[in-house]
Protein backbone atom coordinates (compact mmCIF):
# COMPACT_ATOMS: atom_id res chain seq x y z
CA UNK A 1 0.00 0.00 0.00
CA UNK A 2 1.46 3.67 -1.24
CA UNK A 3 1.61 5.88 1.75
CA UNK A 4 -0.24 9.18 1.88
CA UNK A 5 2.19 11.64 0.87
CA UNK A 6 3.55 15.10 1.11
CA UNK A 7 1.58 16.52 -1.47
CA UNK A 8 -1.83 15.02 0.28
CA UNK A 9 -1.07 16.18 3.26
CA UNK A 10 -0.55 20.17 1.88
CA UNK A 11 -3.91 19.45 -0.05
CA UNK A 12 -5.62 19.52 3.62
CA UNK A 13 -5.01 23.53 3.85
CA UNK A 14 -8.35 25.06 4.70
CA UNK A 15 -9.98 21.94 4.76
CA UNK A 16 -11.23 19.92 8.19
CA UNK A 17 -9.03 19.66 10.97
CA UNK A 18 -6.32 16.96 10.84
CA UNK A 19 -4.34 15.63 13.53
CA UNK A 20 -0.57 14.48 13.79
CA UNK A 21 0.64 12.34 16.63
CA UNK A 22 4.03 11.32 17.40
CA UNK A 23 5.19 7.85 17.83
CA UNK A 24 8.84 6.42 18.44
CA UNK A 25 8.33 2.61 17.98
CA UNK A 26 6.47 -0.06 15.79
CA UNK A 27 3.49 -0.66 18.05
CA UNK A 28 2.71 2.43 19.41
CA UNK A 29 2.76 3.65 15.45
CA UNK A 30 0.40 0.76 14.77
CA UNK A 31 -1.81 2.40 17.50
CA UNK A 32 -1.77 5.46 15.65
CA UNK A 33 -2.52 4.62 12.29
CA UNK A 34 -5.10 2.09 14.18
CA UNK A 35 -7.01 4.99 15.54
CA UNK A 36 -7.23 7.08 11.70
CA UNK A 37 -3.77 9.50 12.54
CA UNK A 38 -2.27 9.11 8.82
CA UNK A 39 0.33 11.67 9.88
CA UNK A 40 3.13 10.39 12.33
CA UNK A 41 5.89 12.30 13.57
CA UNK A 42 9.27 10.54 14.74
CA UNK A 43 10.08 13.80 16.70
CA UNK A 44 13.14 14.17 18.11
CA UNK A 45 11.00 14.69 21.52
CA UNK A 46 11.94 10.96 21.59
CA UNK A 47 14.98 12.41 23.51
CA UNK A 48 12.61 13.68 26.13
CA UNK A 49 10.30 10.60 26.21
CA UNK A 50 11.66 7.63 25.32
CA UNK A 51 15.82 7.97 25.72
CA UNK A 52 15.95 9.73 29.25
CA UNK A 53 17.38 12.75 28.16
CA UNK A 54 15.94 16.50 29.46
CA UNK A 55 15.96 17.85 25.68
CA UNK A 56 16.18 16.78 22.31
CA UNK A 57 19.80 18.21 21.96
CA UNK A 58 21.62 15.54 22.57
CA UNK A 59 19.78 13.00 19.75
CA UNK A 60 21.69 11.86 17.36
CA UNK A 61 21.03 10.88 13.83
CA UNK A 62 21.28 7.12 14.07
CA UNK A 63 18.82 7.26 16.82
CA UNK A 64 16.58 8.82 14.65
CA UNK A 65 17.01 6.62 12.10
CA UNK A 66 16.95 3.38 14.70
CA UNK A 67 13.12 4.89 15.57
CA UNK A 68 12.42 6.03 12.17
CA UNK A 69 12.49 2.37 10.93
CA UNK A 70 10.64 1.24 14.17
CA UNK A 71 7.96 3.27 13.12
CA UNK A 72 7.85 2.23 9.96
CA UNK A 73 7.78 -1.32 10.13
CA UNK A 74 5.15 -1.07 12.44
CA UNK A 75 2.23 1.01 9.60
CA UNK A 76 1.31 0.49 6.18
CA UNK A 77 0.34 3.74 5.05
CA UNK A 78 0.89 7.02 7.45
CA UNK A 79 2.95 9.43 6.17
CA UNK A 80 6.23 9.32 8.10
CA UNK A 81 7.67 12.62 8.79
CA UNK A 82 11.16 12.36 10.76
CA UNK A 83 12.96 14.99 12.70
CA UNK A 84 16.07 16.08 11.41
CA UNK A 85 18.66 16.29 14.68
CA UNK A 86 20.48 19.14 16.46
CA UNK A 87 23.89 19.07 14.53
CA UNK A 88 22.59 17.56 11.12
CA UNK A 89 21.53 20.52 9.07
CA UNK A 90 22.87 23.77 10.35
CA UNK A 91 26.37 23.47 8.85
CA UNK A 92 25.66 23.50 5.03
CA UNK A 93 23.52 22.18 2.76
CA UNK A 94 25.64 19.42 2.00
CA UNK A 95 24.90 17.94 5.50
CA UNK A 96 21.43 18.41 5.12
CA UNK A 97 20.90 16.39 2.15
CA UNK A 98 22.90 13.81 3.49
CA UNK A 99 20.63 13.39 6.78
CA UNK A 100 17.88 14.15 5.04
CA UNK A 101 18.92 10.79 2.56
CA UNK A 102 19.53 8.91 5.43
CA UNK A 103 15.98 8.91 7.36
CA UNK A 104 13.88 8.43 3.77
CA UNK A 105 16.55 5.63 2.43
CA UNK A 106 17.62 3.67 5.60
CA UNK A 107 14.55 5.10 8.15
CA UNK A 108 11.87 4.73 5.85
CA UNK A 109 10.60 8.20 6.46
CA UNK A 110 8.41 9.95 3.86
CA UNK A 111 9.27 13.48 4.86
CA UNK A 112 11.86 15.37 7.36
CA UNK A 113 11.09 18.01 9.66
CA UNK A 114 13.73 20.79 10.57
CA UNK A 115 13.46 23.49 13.11
CA UNK A 116 14.22 27.41 11.89
CA UNK A 117 12.67 29.94 10.25
CA UNK A 118 13.91 32.59 7.92
CA UNK A 119 17.71 31.18 8.96
CA UNK A 120 16.56 27.70 7.65
CA UNK A 121 15.35 29.21 3.99
CA UNK A 122 18.42 27.76 2.16
CA UNK A 123 18.76 24.10 3.61
CA UNK A 124 14.47 23.97 3.24
CA UNK A 125 15.48 24.70 -0.55
CA UNK A 126 18.43 22.56 -0.50
CA UNK A 127 16.85 19.28 0.76
CA UNK A 128 13.41 19.87 -1.38
CA UNK A 129 15.88 20.63 -4.16
CA UNK A 130 17.10 16.71 -3.61
CA UNK A 131 13.44 15.48 -3.94
CA UNK A 132 13.10 15.13 0.03
CA UNK A 133 9.86 16.88 1.17
CA UNK A 134 10.28 19.02 3.81
CA UNK A 135 8.03 20.19 6.62
CA UNK A 136 9.17 22.89 8.67
CA UNK A 137 8.90 24.29 12.09
CA UNK A 138 8.86 27.85 13.67
CA UNK A 139 8.15 29.56 17.33
CA UNK A 140 9.24 27.95 19.65
CA UNK A 141 12.31 25.90 18.35
CA UNK A 142 13.20 23.17 21.09
CA UNK A 143 16.69 22.02 19.97
CA UNK A 144 18.35 25.17 21.14
CA UNK A 145 15.58 26.94 23.15
CA UNK A 146 17.65 25.42 26.06
CA UNK A 147 20.97 27.46 25.07
CA UNK A 148 19.31 30.53 25.09
CA UNK A 149 15.88 32.10 24.31
CA UNK A 150 14.00 29.37 26.32
CA UNK A 151 10.59 27.92 26.33
CA UNK A 152 8.46 30.70 26.32
CA UNK A 153 5.35 31.41 23.97
CA UNK A 154 6.39 33.39 20.72
CA UNK A 155 4.28 36.51 19.91
CA UNK A 156 7.23 38.67 17.90
CA UNK A 157 4.63 38.60 15.48
CA UNK A 158 6.69 40.39 12.59
CA UNK A 159 9.56 38.04 12.61
CA UNK A 160 6.96 34.81 13.04
CA UNK A 161 5.24 35.77 9.61
CA UNK A 162 8.74 36.57 8.06
CA UNK A 163 9.56 33.14 9.42
CA UNK A 164 6.74 31.79 7.73
CA UNK A 165 6.52 32.78 4.15
CA UNK A 166 10.21 31.67 3.98
CA UNK A 167 9.71 28.57 4.77
CA UNK A 168 6.73 28.66 2.41
CA UNK A 169 8.75 30.42 -0.67
CA UNK A 170 11.71 27.47 0.25
CA UNK A 171 9.21 25.06 -0.45
CA UNK A 172 8.15 23.13 2.63
CA UNK A 173 5.04 21.61 1.95
CA UNK A 174 3.84 22.56 5.43
CA UNK A 175 4.87 24.55 8.88
CA UNK A 176 4.61 23.45 12.62
CA UNK A 177 4.08 26.46 14.96
CA UNK A 178 5.12 25.51 17.93
CA UNK A 179 3.88 27.66 21.38
CA UNK A 180 3.23 30.77 18.82
CA UNK A 181 0.58 32.90 20.01
CA UNK A 182 -3.06 32.16 19.30
CA UNK A 183 -3.93 35.34 17.28
CA UNK A 184 -0.28 35.35 15.83
CA UNK A 185 -0.87 31.48 14.26
CA UNK A 186 -4.30 32.32 12.90
CA UNK A 187 -2.95 35.33 11.38
CA UNK A 188 -0.11 33.42 10.20
CA UNK A 189 -2.67 30.32 8.47
CA UNK A 190 -4.59 32.92 6.68
CA UNK A 191 -0.68 35.07 5.12
CA UNK A 192 0.27 31.77 3.75
CA UNK A 193 -0.56 28.58 1.28
CA UNK A 194 0.67 25.87 3.39
CA UNK A 195 -0.94 23.85 5.92
CA UNK A 196 0.04 25.18 9.81
CA UNK A 197 0.08 22.66 12.52
CA UNK A 198 -0.04 23.76 15.82
CA UNK A 199 1.40 22.61 19.08
CA UNK A 200 0.22 25.11 21.86
CA UNK A 201 -0.95 27.54 18.65
CA UNK A 202 -4.50 27.68 19.45
CA UNK A 203 -7.31 26.57 17.00
CA UNK A 204 -6.82 28.96 14.28
CA UNK A 205 -4.59 26.22 12.44
CA UNK A 206 -5.29 23.81 9.93
CA UNK A 207 -4.05 20.76 12.24
CA UNK A 208 -2.93 19.86 15.22
CA UNK A 209 0.33 17.79 16.65
CA UNK A 210 0.80 16.22 20.31
CA UNK A 211 3.18 14.31 21.75
CA UNK A 212 1.81 10.52 22.19
CA UNK A 213 3.79 10.32 25.81
CA UNK A 214 1.76 13.52 26.92
CA UNK A 215 -1.86 12.40 25.63
CA UNK A 216 -1.83 8.85 26.86
CA UNK A 217 -0.27 10.09 30.65
CA UNK A 218 2.74 8.64 30.48
CA UNK A 219 4.75 11.17 31.90
CA UNK A 220 3.83 12.39 35.46
CA UNK A 221 3.48 15.75 34.60
CA UNK A 222 2.77 17.50 30.79
CA UNK A 223 2.58 20.65 29.48
CA UNK A 224 -0.09 23.20 29.98
CA UNK A 225 -1.44 22.96 26.70
CA UNK A 226 -1.65 19.56 26.46
CA UNK A 227 -5.11 17.38 26.51
CA UNK A 228 -4.46 14.53 28.22
CA UNK A 229 -6.99 11.85 26.90
CA UNK A 230 -5.86 8.91 29.48
CA UNK A 231 -3.46 8.09 31.98
CA UNK A 232 -1.46 5.02 31.40
CA UNK A 233 1.02 5.72 33.84
CA UNK A 234 -0.74 5.09 36.73
CA UNK A 235 -2.47 2.41 35.20
CA UNK A 236 0.87 0.91 33.98
CA UNK A 237 2.43 0.98 37.64
CA UNK A 238 -0.61 -0.77 39.34
CA UNK A 239 -0.83 -3.63 36.79
CA UNK A 240 3.24 -4.06 37.52
CA UNK A 241 2.59 -3.91 41.62
CA UNK A 242 0.25 -6.61 40.56
CA UNK A 243 2.07 -8.56 38.97
CA UNK A 244 4.67 -8.33 41.56
CA UNK A 245 2.40 -9.30 44.31
CA UNK A 246 1.04 -12.30 42.30
CA UNK A 247 4.74 -13.57 41.88
CA UNK A 248 5.32 -13.03 46.27
CA UNK A 249 2.14 -14.39 47.40
CA UNK A 250 2.79 -17.30 44.51
CA UNK A 251 -0.72 -16.78 42.57
CA UNK A 252 1.51 -16.19 39.66
CA UNK A 253 2.69 -18.61 37.74
CA UNK A 254 -0.53 -20.67 38.29
CA UNK A 255 -0.42 -24.35 39.22
O1 LIG B 1 9.82 16.42 18.35
C1 LIG B 1 8.61 16.68 18.47
O2 LIG B 1 7.83 15.97 19.10
C2 LIG B 1 8.13 17.90 17.82
C3 LIG B 1 6.77 18.37 18.21
C4 LIG B 1 6.90 19.15 19.46
C5 LIG B 1 6.12 19.14 17.12
O3 LIG B 1 8.83 18.50 17.06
Amino acid sequence: MRRVTAAAVARRKGKAPFAMMTAYDAPFAGCVEEAGIDLILVGDSVGNNVLGYDSTTPVTLSDMLHHTAAVARGTVKAHIVTDLPFGTYQASDADAIRAATRVVQEGGASSVKLEGGARARERIKAIVGAGIPVMAHIGLLPQTAGLGPGFKVRSDREALLADARAVEAAGAYAVVLEVVDHGIAAEIGKAIAIPTIGIGSGKGCDGQVLVMHDVLGLHAIAPSFVKQYANLRTEIISALEHFASDVKDRSFPAD
